[in-house]
C-alpha cells in the first residue's frame, strides 16, 4: 500500500481509531424479529429498527417472494424508463389513504427522499429551517438544494420562531425540515406548534417519520398526535416498522407529480425491487389492522424508562447517554457478554461527547428480558 490515495485513508483511519471513532462492520445473522447471532453466538437485540418484529413475519416474507416470482427480483430501470412496476402504483394509493393525503412518491431508501425531494422544492434565494437533531440525510438534501440553512435548536420552537421573525423576510420560499421521532433520542417534535410557525411564516413543513410510522398515532405516525398540523411534505420509511426497504413521500397531486418529474433521487435512481414493495404492501395491512401490535413497542420502551426512572420513553427508542465514546463502546461489551446486543452510536452520528447505548425495544420484547436488560443497564449507569 504505497500510493496517496491509500496512505491517505490509513492516516484518516489511525485518527478514528485514536479516538475510538472508527467503525467496523460485524457479520451479523438475524435469527428472527428478535435474536440476532454474531460469532456463532445468540444475542437478544435492542438495536433493530425493526420494532414490530416485521421483518421475520410469514405474511411479509411470503408477499416479498411472491413479488419476485411474479415482477422478477429488479426493477430493471429507473421508474420513468421501465422500472414502473404496478406494485408501486399500488402502494403508493395505499400510503396516500393511510396518510389522508392526495397521492405518494415512493422512493428507492429514506436518504434516497430526502436528498431529493429538499432540492426539488427549494433553491438558492430560498432557506430552509433544519432542527439541529434532524437526520444526516434531511442535512443532505438542505445542502444540496443551495438554498440558505437556518438550524434551530432541537424542539426549541422559540428558537425557531425568532429565526423566522429574523429570515423570513428575506427568502422567497421557506421550508421547515424537522424528524418527527428523532432517530436517536426517541422525543417527538411538537408538530402542532411548528405547522403553526410555518402558517404563520408562510413556510412549508417536511416531517421525517420513519421512526413514527407503525408505532406512534395507533401506527399512523407521528402527526396523528397532533391533529391540527399541517404537513405539506409527510416523509417516511419501510426499513423501520414496516420491517423492509425503501421510503416514501405523501403530499398533495401537484407536489408528487413535480418529484416524479424533478426529483433527481427518483429520475435517476432504479425503481424499488418489486419484493421490497410487496413486503411493505402486506406489513401495511398488518401495522392498519392492529392498533394492540402497533402500541406494544412504545409500552415496552415505558416499562424499561419507569424501571430506571428515566422520564417517560415517547417512541420505542431510548437513548441511555454515557458520553464518551470509550466508556459507551465498554457498555456494549459488557451487556454483549451478558447475552444483549445495545450497539454503541458515537459521534458524529450524535454530538461530541453524547455517545451512548440507542435502545430500542419492539412489539416482541418479553417482559422479562427487558427487566434484566434494566438491571444491566442500570449497574453501567453507575459506574464512571
Ligand atoms: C429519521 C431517519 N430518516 C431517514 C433515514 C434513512 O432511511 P433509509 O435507511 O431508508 O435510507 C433514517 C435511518 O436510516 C432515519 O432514522
Amino acid at each position: 500500500m504505497t500510493d496517496s490515495l491509500s496512505a491517505f485513508a490509513a492516516a484518516k483511519l489511525a485518527d478514528l481509531d485514536a479516538a475510538h471513532l472508527r467503525r467496523r462492520l460485524t457479520a451479523t445473522h438475524r435469527l428472527d424479529g428478535l435474536w440476532v447471532e454474531r460469532d456463532g453466538r445468540p444475542l437478544l437485540s435492542f438495536s433493530c429498527n425493526d420494532y414490530l418484529n416485521l421483518s421475520h413475519h410469514p405474511a411479509v416474507i411470503e408477499a416479498a417472494a411472491a413479488a419476485a416470482r411474479a415482477y422478477g427480483a429488479g426493477a430493471g430501470a429507473s421508474r420513468l424508463v421501465t422500472g414502473d412496476h404496478p406494485l408501486l402504483g399500488e402502494l403508493e394509493t395505499r400510503l396516500a389513504a393511510f396518510k389522508g393525503t392526495e397521492a405518494a412518491c415512493v422512493f428507492g431508501s429514506g436518504y434516497l427522499a430526502n436528498a431529493g425531494l429538499i432540492p426539488t422544492v427549494v433553491g438558492p434565494g430560498d432557506g430552509v429551517f433544519v432542527d439541529e437533531l434532524a437526520h444526516a440525510c434531511i442535512w443532505a438534501g438542505a445542502q444540496l438544494s443551495g438554498a440558505r440553512i437556518i438550524s434551530f435548536a432541537h424542539n426549541d420552537v422559540a428558537d425557531l420562531a425568532a429565526k423566522l421573525e429574523a429570515e423570513r423576510v428575506g427568502l422567497r420560499h421557506a421550508l421547515i425540515a424537522t424528524d418527527g421521532v428523532f432517530s436517536m433520542d426517541g422525543d417527538l417534535a411538537p408538530l402542532d406548534v411548528i405547522s403553526d410557525l410555518a402558517q404563520a411564516h408562510e413556510a412549508w413543513l417536511l416531517v421525517d417519520d420513519a421512526h413514527g410510522l407503525g408505532v406512534v398515532g395507533q401506527g399512523r405516525g407521528t402527526a396523528a398526535l397532533y391533529p391540527s398540523a399541517r404537513i405539506d411534505l409527510a416523509m417516511g420509511t419501510f426499513s423501520k416498522a414496516v420491517g423492509g426497504y425503501g421510503a416514501y413521500v405523501c403530499a398533495s397531486g401537484p407536489v408528487v407529480d413535480l418529484l416524479r418529474t424533478r426529483a433527481r433521487t427518483f429520475v435517476y435512481s432504479t425503481g424499488l425491487p418489486p419484493a421490497s414493495a410487496g413486503a411493505a404492501l402486506a406489513a401495511l395491512d398488518i401495522i392498519a389492522g392492529d392498533a394492540e401490535l402497533t402500541a406494544r413497542p412504545l409500552a415496552k420502551a415505558r416499562r424499561f424508562t419507569r424501571a430506571l426512572g428515566l422520564p417517560d420513553a415517547q417512541s420505542p427508542i431510548v437513548p441511555v447517554v454515557l458520553g464518551e465514546a470509550s466508556r459507551t463502546l465498554g457498555a456494549m461489551q459488557a451487556l454483549e457478554a451478558q447475552g444483549f446486543l445495545a450497539v454503541a452510536i458515537r459521534p458524529p452520528t450524535v454530538p461530541a461527547g453524547g455517545a451512548r447505548l440507542r435502545l430500542a425495544f419492539t412489539a416482541g420484547h418479553d417482559d422479562a428480558d427487558i427487566d434484566r436488560l434494566a438491571q444491566a443497564v442500570g449497574a453501567l449507569m453507575e459506574t464512571a
